[in-house]
C-alpha cells in the first residue's frame, strides 16, 4: 500500500471548496485524491496517471463516484488538452491542481517493473509499458557520450567514465537486461568506502535512467508552461518533489509568472512523526503556489 505524503499540509494550503474543479495529475494509489474528495460536493475531481496498473486501481477505488473522472494519460497531456479543449470530457479551468512526483510503492515494490535497485528484475522502468524505450534499451544501445550525459545530467553522477566503459565492454558480449547486472556494473566501477555511498550510487544511476525513460523533466516543464492558462482566477497548484533537480525546475519555472506566489516562505517538509511512519517522505518537498493579481 502507498502512504500519501504531507496530506494535511497539502489540504491546508489548497483550501478546497465544495464546488471546486480539482486535478490530481499523479493519481497513483489514490490516497491524495481520496483526501481531496472529502469536502467536494458539486465540484469534480479529474485524476490522471500514465501507469495502466495505477489507472486500473483508481477505477476500482473510485468506481461509481460521479464526482470523479479518470484519465489514462500523462498530466502534461491532460493540461495541454485542457488548454485547447472544447470537448465536455475536459474541464474549462482548474481550481486546484496537485502533482506528487515520486514513485508509488506499487511501482517500486513490483519487481517486474525494474524500478527498485534493491530487487532483482528486468531493466524496464517504464511507467507506461507502451512507451517506446526501456532501461535495457538505453544501456544496450546508447553511445558512450549519451550514457555519460544521462548519468551526469539526471543522476548528478559526475564521475561516470569507468561505469560507461564497463557498460560498453559488457554489452559487447552479453545484453544488459537485469537490475542485478546493472548493480554489479556499478559495484565494479567504483571503490565504495561505505555501504551508504554504494547505495547512493545505485540510486543516482537508477534515477537518471528513470527520468530519461519517462521524460520526467519534459512533463514538468510542459505542465508549468500551461499553468497560467489552465488555472482559474484563484487557482492554486501544489508540487510535491523528491529530488533537488525537480524542485529547482519548479522553483525556476514558476518564476516565469510574477503574479504567482509561493504560499509559504520555505518549502514544506514532513515532520518527525510522518517520517517515523513513512521513510519515503524523507526526500519530499512541497511547494504550493497561488495566483495573486
Ligand atoms: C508517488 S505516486 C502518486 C501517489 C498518489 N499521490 C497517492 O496518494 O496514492 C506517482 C504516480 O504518478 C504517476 N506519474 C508519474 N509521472 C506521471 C506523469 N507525467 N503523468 C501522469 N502520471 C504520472 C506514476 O505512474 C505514479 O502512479
Amino acid at each position: 500500500m502507498h502512504i500519501p505524503i504531507l496530506v494535511n499540509e497539502i489540504l491546508a494550503q489548497l483550501a478546497i471548496e465544495s464546488h471546486h474543479i480539482l486535478f490530481d495529475g499523479t493519481g497513483g494509489y489514490g490516497g491524495h485524491s481520496a483526501a481531496m474528495l472529502a469536502g467536494l460536493e458539486t465540484g469534480k475531481l479529474h485524476i490522471a496517471d500514465r501507469d495502466p496498473v495505477a489507472v486500473a486501481h483508481l477505477q476500482d477505488r473510485f468506481n461509481g463516484d460521479a464526482r470523479v473522472s479518470i484519465y489514462p494519460m500523462t498530466y502534461a497531456d491532460f493540461v495541454t488538452t485542457v488548454a485547447v479543449a472544447t470537448e465536455p470530457a475536459y474541464p474549462r479551468k482548474i481550481d486546484r491542481l496537485l502533482v506528487d512526483l515520486g514513485m508509488s510503492s506499487m511501482q517500486l515494490d513490483d519487481v517486474s517493473r525494474g524500478f527498485g535497485y534493491l530487487h532483482d528484475g528486468p531493466l524496464d522502468m517504464r511507467m507506461n509499458p507502451e512507451d517506446p524505450i526501456s532501461a535495457a534499451d538505453i544501456l544496450n544501445r546508447y553511445s558512450a557520450q549519451d550514457l555519460s550525459d544521462i548519468f551526469f545530467r539526471y543522476g548528478e553522477l559526475h564521475q561516470n567514465k569507468i561505469l560507461v566503459q564497463n557498460i560498453l565492454s559488457v554489452r559487447r558480449h552479453t545484453p544488459i537486461v537485469e537490475t542485478a547486472q546493472l548493480r554489479d556494473l556499478i559495484k565494479t566501477s567504483y571503490h565504495f568506502g561505505k555501504r551508504p555511498i554504494m547505495m547512493r550510487h545505485f540510486a543516482q544511476v537508477f534515477q537518471a535512467l528513470r527520468i530519461v525513460i519517462n521524460r520526467e523533466f519534459e512533463e514538468l516543464e510542459r505542465l508549468i508552461q500551461c499553468v497560467d492558462q489552465v488555472m482559474s482566477a484563484e487557482g492554486r497548484v501544489a508540487f510535491l518533489t523528491f529530488h533537488s533537480q525537480e524542485d529547482r525546475l519548479v522553483k525556476h519555472g514558476m518564476r516565469a509568472y510574477p503574479h504567482w506566489r509561493m504560499m509559504t516562505k520555505h518549502v514544506v517538509l514532513a515532520d518527525q512523526s510522518e517520517l517515523r511512519e513513512n521513510s519515503r517522505a524523507k526526500a519530499a518537498k512541497l511547494r504550493v503556489y497561488q495566483r495573486c493579481y
